[in-house]
This record gives C-alpha cells, structure tokens and sequence, in this order.
C-alpha cells in the first residue's frame, strides 16, 4: 500500500530516482530546507511497502487578499509509479490543504514542453492565464505556462484580472517579462 506522509530532511537523500528525470528540477538545499521550515503542510511525499520514494509535491501558501492562494511549486512522480494516479492524489492533497488556509486559487507554472503535465493539470481542472517568456534557464531558455484553478470561494477578485491575462494578448504583450522580474522570487 501507498504511504503519503509529510516530507522529512532525510528524504533529501534518498529522492535521486525521482530527481534525476530531466523535467524534475533539482534545487539547492536551503530552497528545500525553506519549504520544510515555512511551508511543511505542503511538502508530502508517497512511499511504496519497501520504502522506495514514489514521488511528491512541494508547495506553498502565499500572497495577500484577494491574491491570497496555494502555489505548487515542485510535482514529481518516478517513472516505474507513473498512471497510477499518485500525481493526481498528491494535487488534491495541496488543493485540500489550500481550501483549508481559504486559499481562493492555486496555481503553478510548466514547461510549455511539458505535454504530459499540462494535459494532466488540464484534466485536473487547470486554465492557463499567462506565459512567462525564458521562466526556465538552461542551454537553451524555456517559457511557462501560468495555469490556476479556481477554488470559487468567492466571485471576481484576482480571477477576473487573470482572464484579462489571456495568453493570447499576454503573447504580444512584454508586460508580462516586468511581472516576471517583479517576481522573481516566484517560483
Ligand atoms: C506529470 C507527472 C507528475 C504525472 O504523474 P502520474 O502519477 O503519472 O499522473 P497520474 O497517474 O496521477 O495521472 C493523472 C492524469 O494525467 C494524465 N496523464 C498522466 N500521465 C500521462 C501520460 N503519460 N500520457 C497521457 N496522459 C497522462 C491522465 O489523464 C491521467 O489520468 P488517467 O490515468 O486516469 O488517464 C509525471 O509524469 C512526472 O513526474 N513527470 C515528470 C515531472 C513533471 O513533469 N512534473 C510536472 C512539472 S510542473
């Protein structure tokens, strides 16, 4: 049977199976250590009967009034435990928790690449409101798609200015490179 318990230090060395898949990105060990001290509600992780890490999330709760929401920041899954619907389950478990804190959105970003991921957070009831032109850096940089779901704790607010985000206007509009920088703790 699955585990899905809270994500503890010692866990950071031991996530290499599911860490090395190129679309997993792998961060410092203060950025991990920042989500377990602030966030550790958000940081779970599945673990199968012999004790193999099967994947996890990690995310946080952040901003402010209407802007108030739930943020996934890292979703993974080692490819032997893919379609078993673990990343599903780990999603609903940030989006309870975010319901929880009276969270009115959640949102994250993905590789434009990304097909699998951005047909699933589709799936999973995801709209997309932006693309951050270069978000990830590498050989060569990549843009994201901003996707949110609406936890419809109330009407308006920050939803409507997203739907004014609409990717096609966002596309031609270099605005949205002022709001990444602005942002660039945002991750
Ligand atoms: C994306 C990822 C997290 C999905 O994990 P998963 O546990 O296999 O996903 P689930 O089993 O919960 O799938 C949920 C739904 O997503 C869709 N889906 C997931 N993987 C799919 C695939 N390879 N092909 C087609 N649809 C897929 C399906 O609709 C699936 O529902 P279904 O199995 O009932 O048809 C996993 O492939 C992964 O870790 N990829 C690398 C890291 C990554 O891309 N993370 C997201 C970055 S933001």
């Amino acid at each position: 049977m699955t585990t899905i318990r809270p994500f503890t230090c010692d866990d950071l060395f031991r996530f290499n199976n599911v860490n090395l898949d190129p679309l997993t990105e792998t961060y410092g060990l203060p950025f991990y250590m920042q989500y377990l001290a602030h966030w550790p509600e958000y940081f779970q992780i599945a673990e199968s009967p012999s004790g193999e890490i099967m994947g996890y999330i990690m995310g946080k709760a952040e901003g402010s009034g209407d802007l108030w929401h739930g943020h996934v920041t890292a979703l993974t899954v080692a490819p032997e435990f893919r379609r078993l619907g673990l990343a599903a389950k780990l999603m609903n478990i940030l989006e309870e928790i975010s319901e929880k804190k009276r969270c009115y959105f959640v949102d994250l970003f993905v590789r434009v690449s990304n097909k699998v991921a951005v047909d699933m957070y589709n799936k999973l009831g995801y709209s997309m409101y932006r693309r951050v032109i270069e978000y990830y850096s590498g050989d060569v940089d990549e843009d994201a798609f901003g996707l949110y779901y609406d936890m419809q704790l109330h009407e308006g607010g920050m939803l409507d200015q997203l739907h004014l985000l609409d990717v096609h206007q966002v596309e031609d509009d270099l605005s949205h490179q002022v709001w990444f920088q602005d942002h660039n703790n945002y991750i």
